[in-house]
């Protein structure tokens, strides 16, 4: 079975047939899913698909793209959405710096105002980094007193920056950019984070993978993924999804 450990089942482009979608996730090998969360105004849609669907997982937090009308207060949504039971992470939160705005002293204050919290509550971050990976690093470290945890999604760094997230203690998430052609960082990056600290994701419904690239994607795809992680590794496709789908579990402490 598969974990999708990355996907955005609230988006509108699944509005005229998630629930078919959905519904077929188990017969298609996908056994769990955690839904990130882009904005404050998803949580309670996030949280209804987690009601809905005992394989959805949820998280609460919001995007550097939507952080630019953000207050303190705020945090005390998030805060009440960690509470339950199936929300499982803070994210997805980081920066973005490939659009010029909210301006990245904003974006870095509620990164960094967001790693804090997830280490108060004990959760794990689900962390976005577009063009921003010295910043994502140093606030990584320097928030929070040093001690988050959680998963860098959709890894898009050199094998440099990723023995910096594994020193951590962190996990690194590998969607379909990695299966692309023009991914040559992303596939040694694969080939050097160990096995056991690797997700697999598909960032639904964005990104598809190679050879459904430009479509829109979902979960049903990320065996995609799997595939192409088992031929950079020279491991069986099951021992991908085994391994990947208790890592999840284990980034994301879900028993
Ligand atoms: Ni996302």
């Amino acid at each position: 079975m598969l974990f999708d450990s990355h996907a955005h089942y609230d988006d509108k482009q699944f509005d005229a047939d998630r629930d078919e979608i959905l519904s077929s996730m188990r017969e298609n090998n996908v056994g769990l899913i955690m839904n990130a969360c882009s904005a404050l105004e998803d949580i309670p849609v996030i949280e209804n698909l987690c009601e809905k669907y005992d394989f959805i997982y949820g998280a609460a937090g919001v995007h550097p793209s939507d952080c630019a009308g953000l207050m303190e207060s705020d945090m005390e949504i998030i805060k009440k959405a960690c509470t339950k039971e199936k929300i499982k992470a803070v994210g997805e939160i980081g920066l973005d710096y490939f659009y010029g705005e909210p301006e990245r002293s904003i974006q870095k204050k509620w990164f960094a105002r967001q790693i804090e919290l997830a280490v108060e509550l004990g959760m794990p971050v689900i962390v976005h980094d577009r063009e921003a990976h010295f910043d994502t690093i140093d606030l990584l470290k320097h928030s929070g007193d040093g001690k988050v945890t959680g998963v860098l999604h959709c890894f898009s760094g050199s094998r440099e920056m990723a023995k910096e997230v594994l020193d951590m203690g962190m996990y690194i998430a590998f969607g379909g950019t990695l299966t692309f052609k023009n991914a040559r960082r992303a596939v040694e990056a694969a080939e050097y984070v160990p096995l056991d600290r690797i997700l697999l994701e598909t960032d639904s419904p964005y990104l598809a993978p190679v050879p459904v690239r430009g479509k829109r994607n979902s979960s049903l795809y990320i065996h995609f993924v799997a595939e192409k992680l088992a031929e950079i590794k020279g491991l069986s496709v099951l021992d991908v999804e085994d391994a990947t789908f208790e890592n999840a579990k284990r980034c994301f402490g879900i028993d």
